[in-house]
């Protein structure tokens, strides 16, 4: 017979797991500068519009592919969309196999981060540490190819592997859910420590009010309702393959967009607290070297994680607490997110191949060994970067715009997939959800990536050569893209359309 597909214990594993993946670097790092210079307390409003528009709808997508197809993201999407579909999962899943090499790079810092907290490490030059003494690289685009490795980040780049494999091997239930179930309520409260913490501190409230001064004039700004679609689309995770893989693990009867709305509105809130706890300790900061709060740079980021938020630690009395509660909840927020991300590689190589769990978590092993020799260099840790701006806002973006329109106008899968959203669920949904992930969506993200495309071309990123960006940017899409051509067309162990054939 064959055997049961691993399941969530329930709702609650389901939830945390979600949770988990949503809450992550995005929250900490990337949205408060976001949101400040966006137009303050007024990039609400397209922040919350892109929410509703896209951002919960797409999610509910993922869920329904993932859940009424029961299969990895190559696998949900080729019983949907037969070999068409199955591409825009292999895209999916190279995307995620690349962005997983720089999520484990940052997450090995922040853990460096994390012992350096206690006793300060950094000193007073927080910026020629990180780049020199830590990174070695502070000779930027002059000198990025070396091939010399870099043993302080080496070590804990290892150990953040083994973690994540250990966790991924034990299993849906025993691995995923069990370390998302004692991980997530540790982050919050250790955050919200923090948070409280900050808002303590001398200037905070100067921090506060920066943060939340509402610039409406910046609503006339089409960038600022760019960044906020893809400040949602990056931070509730969807379009990635995901949420498709996660939602595959539920019961066949779920309540999958009640599920939904507490992972996208209970993200959007750890984001607004990061907005609070990371603009007080902004506005601590300007009041201890006495210049404004609009002065302060170095607001997202690595550079706002392992520049100035240390610096900001150097100022305060006890400030190594603060760093180690940070650098913690930076390290945990991004581990869970990393889980989430590896574990569309191991469904999808598990489908494809009938492989255990086992085999492929060891097949994944294998491919981080290389990446570690590679990554632990000075080149490969600039070459990461790149990458991750080019997925990012490239990749997801265009997969998310081919998937909508592949189910609801070329396999017209929308009525089916709303009918099956709302069979259980609480919240139901109809004409308006199709409405929004069929015609809304597209259309704003694809305004969206030829924006991007054109910044990117026109402007380049960051200052390096034109080769170097096409080699590592272009080329992870175009690798992406090989992905999607050549892998349907290697045979399935088991026929993927023969549900009997398959765990249920
Ligand atoms: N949603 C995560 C965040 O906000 C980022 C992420 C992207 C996680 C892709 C997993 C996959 O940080
Ligand atoms: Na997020």
């Amino acid at each position: 017979a064959v055997p049961e597909r691993e399941q969530w214990s329930g709702q609650f594993g389901f939830i945390m797991a979600a949770v988990g993946s949503a809450v992550g670097l995005g929250n900490i790092w990337r949205f408060p500068g976001v949101a400040y210079e966006s137009g303050g307390g007024a990039f609400l409003i397209p922040y919350l519009v892109a929410l509703l528009t896209a951002g919960i709808p797409i999610l509910f997508l993922d869920y329904a592919i993932g859940h009424r197809f029961r299969g990895s993201a190559p696998l949900a999407l080729r019983r949907l969309g037969g070999r068409l579909g199955e591409g825009i999962g292999w895209f999916q899943v190279v995307i995620c196999a690349l962005i997983a090499l720089y999520y484990t790079g940052v997450l090995a810092w922040a853990g460096s981060y994390f012992v350096f907290s206690f006793g300060e490490k950094w000193g007073d030059d927080t910026l020629g540490f990180f780049t020199g003494e830590y990174l070695q690289v502070s000779d930027g685009a002059e000198r990025p190819f070396t091939l010399d490795f870099v043993p302080a980040v080496l070590i804990p780049l290892v150990l953040m592997w083994v973690v994540t494999l250990v966790i991924l091997g034990a299993g849906v239930v025993k691995g995923v859910q069990r370390a998302n179930v004692i991980i997530i309520p540790l982050l919050v409260i250790g955050f919200l420590a923090l948070v409280v913490r900050s808002l303590f501190l001398p200037g905070a409230l100067d921090g506060l009010d920066a943060f939340f001064t509402p610039d409406f004039a910046a609503l006339a700004d089409p960038g600022v309702w760019i960044a906020a679609y893809s400040q949602i689309f990056f931070s509730l995770s969807v379009a990635f393959g995901i949420m498709i893989t996660y939602a595959s693990y539920r019961r066949r009867r779920s309540n999958m967009t009640g599920a939904g709305l507490v992972v996208a509105f209970g993200n959007s809130s750890f984001e607004i607290l990061a907005g609070i706890g990371v603009f007080s300790a902004i506005g601590f900061l300007a009041h201890q070297q006495g210049i404004g709060v609009d002065d302060v740079e170095g607001l997202t980021g690595p550079i706002l994680a392992f520049v100035t938020f240390p610096a900001i630690v150097s100022e305060m009395p006890g400030g190594g607490l603060m760093g180690a509660l940070f650098f913690g909840a930076l390290t945990l927020a991004g581990l869970t997110s990393l889980i989430s991300i590896i574990e569309v590689v191991i469904a999808a190589i598990r489908d494809k191949f009938g492989l255990t769990r086992g085999q492929s978590v060891a097949a994944i092993g294998v491919i981080a060994a290389l990446s570690i020799v590679l990554l632990g260099t000075t080149s490969g840790l600039i070459a990461l970067d790149t990458i991750d701006q080019w997925t990012n806002n490239i990749g997801i973006v265009a997969s998310a715009i081919i998937t909508t329109i592949v189910v609801i106008w070329i396999k017209r899968r929308g009525g089916e997939l709303a009918r099956h959203l709302s069979a259980v669920s609480t919240f139901k949904v109809g004409t308006l959800w199709v409405l929004f992930t069929g015609v809304v969506a597209p259309i704003v993200l694809f305004y969206m990536v030829v924006e991007k495309v054109r910044d990117l071309i026109t402007g380049g990123y960051e200052g390096y050569a034109t080769w170097y960006l096409g080699v590592a940017g272009w080329g992870s899409i175009v690798l992406a893209l090989l992905g999607a051509i050549i892998l349907p067309l290697v045979t399935w162990r088991n026929d993927p359309d023969r549900f009997d054939e398959w765990p249920s």
